[in-house]
């Protein structure tokens, strides 16, 4: 790899990674709604909030995010280091009449105006880093930085690939990597060959290749760029944030405390912490999960099998190929057991999705390049699995 920022990726692609939707004023309309609903009902952020708000975004890309913002109402200062994006942001505040709102638009990167004295004398009520932020390392450069930038009350929204909501994402690396190894065909001929029937599936906005960019061949979809919430909710916790929202939730929407008992901070990061661990299982396969014991976490198993999966991407060890196998057993052995609360659907879905991925290694094993491919496209359990890679988190600076 050439370079160790994600935006020189994007600079060199020919397609932006999230431009195309908005044709006209519907299309606007249609994502506002997407965007009200996620923000009011997931995040606990109405748009009320961005009403007059001071709001810097990191990373937007075209603007298609900004420009929901701008219509709540905020005063939109936007850093992207791509210059391809600049001209699009601007022409898409002009057409939209938000003008007025793009207060400010810096062609730079996140790590360059952190490193910049004198940044800005101002303060943000909102801090946005969607798409991008786990790449910035190490996490303390922008942790430090939003924790200058933030207004006390104000909140940051961060947008994030997750390690262990991955799991069936670095999957579809492992297949897709191996396939190109083994066929000698192009990586978007692999994607539409291999993954068709998967992608046609679901609801999705953008092309099959501009997926293929962003996911697939993009080298920073890899676990050493990967946030985890359990650190990094106590990273922030250190620069004076708390945990404000989170999708999946963070918090424990279980528990019936008396709500006059006001919580410590420390007690808070606990219970958060504890509340992810026993839910992990939820992330990786997207279906609830919930341990009933804490004596039963398998966090460690699991840090094993995300850690084997990525090195498949790159070279199909027996010692990894191992790994997986037997971790996923383990998990099936807790699926089957009362240690997981569960739906009796889902528990039946994460057992059959266990037992497809240990096929597709099998496959992969054996060399067996045309099975493999019918086999993604016929195999319901593949197809219906997509695990949480992408998480958002919130939190709010005391
Ligand atoms: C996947 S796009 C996400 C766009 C938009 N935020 C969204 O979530 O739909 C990532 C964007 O982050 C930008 N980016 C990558 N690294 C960055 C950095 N270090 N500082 C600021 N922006 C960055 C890229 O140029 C790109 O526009």
């Amino acid at each position: 790899m050439k370079s160790d920022n994600m935006f020189d990726y994007y600079r060199e692609q020919a397609v932006l990674p999230t431009y195309g939707r908005f044709q006209s004023a519907e299309d606007l309309q249609a994502h506002e709604r997407s965007r009200r609903s996620l923000f009011t009902n997931r995040l606990h952020l109405p748009c009320q909030i961005f009403s007059d708000a001071q709001l810097i975004e990191f990373g937007p890309d075209s603007g298609e995010n900004s420009l929901v913002f701008a219509l709540w109402g905020a005063w939109c200062t936007l850093v992207e280091p791509n210059p391809k994006a600049l001209p699009v942001i601007e022409e898409y505040f002009q057409r939209f009449n938000l003008k007025d709102k793009l207060v400010g638009l810096v062609p730079s990167d996140l790590k360059t105006l952190a490193e910049a004295p004198d940044f800005s004398a101002r303060l943000f009520d909102l801090v946005v880093a969607e798409g991008f932020i786990y790449t910035v390392k190490p996490e303390s450069l922008w942790i430090e930085f939003f924790s200058r930038l933030v207004s006390p009350d104000g909140f940051v929204i961060l947008f994030y690939e997750e390690a262990y909501g991955s799991v069936v994402e670095i999957l579809s690396k492992v297949i897709h990597h191996n396939l190109v190894r083994l066929t000698g065909l192009s990586s978007l001929e692999v994607a539409e060959r291999t993954f068709k029937t998967k992608w046609d599936s679901i609801a999705h906005k953008r092309s099959m290749r501009s997926w293929v960019m962003d996911v697939l061949d993009n080298p920073f979809v890899r676990l050493r760029y990967f946030l985890e919430p359990y650190t990094l909710c106590a990273q922030m916790r250190t620069a004076g944030f708390s945990l404000y929202s989170a999708w999946p939730p963070y918090k424990d929407g279980l528990s019936v405390e008396w709500f006059k008992k006001t919580a410590t901070p420390e007690e808070e990061l606990e219970a958060v912490q504890s509340f992810i661990s026993r839910n992990r299982l939820s992330h990786v396969f997207a279906r609830k999960h919930y341990l009933t014991r804490s004596d039963a976490i398998i966090d460690k198993p699991l840090r094993a099998l995300v850690t084997s999966l990525d090195s498949l991407v790159d070279k199909l060890g027996p010692a990894d190929l191992g790994t997986c196998n037997q971790v996923l057993s383990q998990i099936a052995d807790l699926m089957r057991s009362d240690v997981v609360m569960s739906d009796p659907a889902d528990r039946s879905a994460t057992i059959e999705t266990i037992l497809s991925v240990q096929r597709i290694l099998a496959l992969l094993s054996e060399g067996a390049a045309l099975e493999l491919i019918e086999f993604c496209n016929r195999d319901p359990a593949f197809i219906r699995s997509w695990g949480t890679p992408a998480h958002f988190a919130v939190f709010r600076k005391a």
